[in-house]
């Protein structure tokens, strides 16, 4: 069979880049995709098991620091393009342990630019899109949004390790001619996510009837956007998006945690058909995150005017989609949060 590309997707088994993956296997049967992932605890190739038998798709476990492996998929699988999501995500573990942030989000990026710049000969046929987040600007006062010319002032070691991956990703689209593209997302809610992240991991509690940890006060802001809008933004800026370029990408969309928290103990008794009430009662307010960012919001009309991409999905609708999707898939959830979870969890949660 052959392919008009042959896309390297990284990290495409864990949240954001699973729904990647699906969207373009599906939407796009003259591309290859190539998922690789080295599958940490985030990954789970049972993310993709709808897709897993479709021709256009093949998945390598890899590590993105294995610079050995990385060129012999360039050069097995003859690499057009790569869209970059691997990482370690997860703030609080960053401040538990940084160095692992260090090793994949920076080292692992370089070696798999160095990589696409030894590979690619004529660097005009090709797109390395490296995907992160509104962290990197730091933190916003009451008012204001992050855009495109924000001054990067990432504040937690996960910021860290993304802001230092975009401006290598940057260098090496100034240095070497890489045909780089960066987009900055706010923060992603959906199926899939594993229930470290607050939404997930406060549906879990509900259903299990454990406390609600909410950290401090819990007026912190975070702009939240549905997981299949970021990845359509990614497969818009992917295609159109301008070499050289950056995009942040956000859906307007601002809650303080107590509130996001309030609205889904509610969503949730109605779903459950408990008492209007029962799950607030669980709320706990504990221990505040060290160096806690407290406001995020993402002027995305870059994006919208250049490139015509609108969120699709309210947050009410989103939220409702992924309480069913939790409810549905109790399996994936217990799979995914025995063992090593729950050592992570009495770590996190038991000494605040
Ligand atoms: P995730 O933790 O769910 O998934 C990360 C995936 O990367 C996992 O499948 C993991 O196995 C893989 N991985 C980690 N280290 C690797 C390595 N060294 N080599 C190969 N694979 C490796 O993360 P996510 O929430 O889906 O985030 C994906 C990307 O999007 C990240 O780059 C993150 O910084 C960025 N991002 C996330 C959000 C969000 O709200 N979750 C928002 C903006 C940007
Ligand atoms: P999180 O989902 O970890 O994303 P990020 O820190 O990357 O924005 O957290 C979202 C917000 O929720 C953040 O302000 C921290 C807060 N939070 C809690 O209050 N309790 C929790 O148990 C978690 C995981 C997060």
């Amino acid at each position: 069979m052959t392919f008009d590309k042959h896309i390297l997707v990284t990290g495409g088994a864990g949240f954001i880049g699973s729904h990647v993956v699906r969207l373009l296997v599906q939407k796009y049967p003259n591309y290859r995709i190539v998922n690789l992932d080295k599958l940490t605890y985030a990954g789970n190739l049972e993310n993709l098991t709808d897709i897993q038998e479709a021709p256009n798709y093949c998945f390598v476990h890899a590590d993105i620091c294995d610079q050995k492996a990385i060129e012999r998929v360039f050069s097995d699988y003859q690499i057009t393009d790569v869209i970059h999501l691997a990482a370690e995500s997860h703030v609080d573990r960053s401040i538990h342990g940084p160095m692992e942030f260090v090793l994949s989000n920076v080292v692992g990026t370089v070696k798999l630019l160095e990589v696409a710049r030894t590979s690619w000969s004529n660097k005009s046929n090709h797109v390395f899109h490296h995907i992160s987040t509104d962290e990197v600007y730091g933190s916003l006062g009451e008012s204001g949004f992050f855009n495109e010319s924000s001054p990067y002032d990432p504040r937690s070691p996960y910021s860290a390790s993304k802001a230092s991956s975009d401006h290598f990703v940057r260098a090496y689209y100034h240095t070497f001619g890489l045909p780089i593209k960066i987009s900055n997302c706010s923060n992603n809610y959906g199926s899939h996510q594993f229930p470290e992240k607050l939404i997930p991991l406060m549906i879990h509690n509900i259903i299990e009837n454990k406390p609600l940890p909410v950290y401090g006060k819990g007026d912190n802001i975070r702009d939240w956007l549905w997981v299949e809008d970021h990845a359509k933004a990614i497969d818009t800026i992917f295609h159109n998006g301008e070499i050289g370029h950056s995009y942040n990408i956000g859906g307007l969309n601002e809650w303080t945690n107590l509130e996001l928290v309030n609205f889904l103990c509610k969503c949730m008794d109605e779903k459950l058909g408990r008492e209007i009430g029962t799950s607030a009662n669980l709320i706990t307010h504990i221990e505040d995150r060290a160096g806690h960012d407290k406001r995020y919001a993402i002027d995305a009309s870059k994006l919208c005017s250049a490139l015509g991409w609108q969120p699709t999905v309210s947050f009410e609708q989103g939220l409702d989609l992924t309480i069913d999707w939790y409810l549905s898939n109790k399996e994936w959830v217990k799979k995914v949060t025995s063992g090593a979870y729950q050592r992570y969890y009495q770590k996190m949660y038991s000494s605040k």
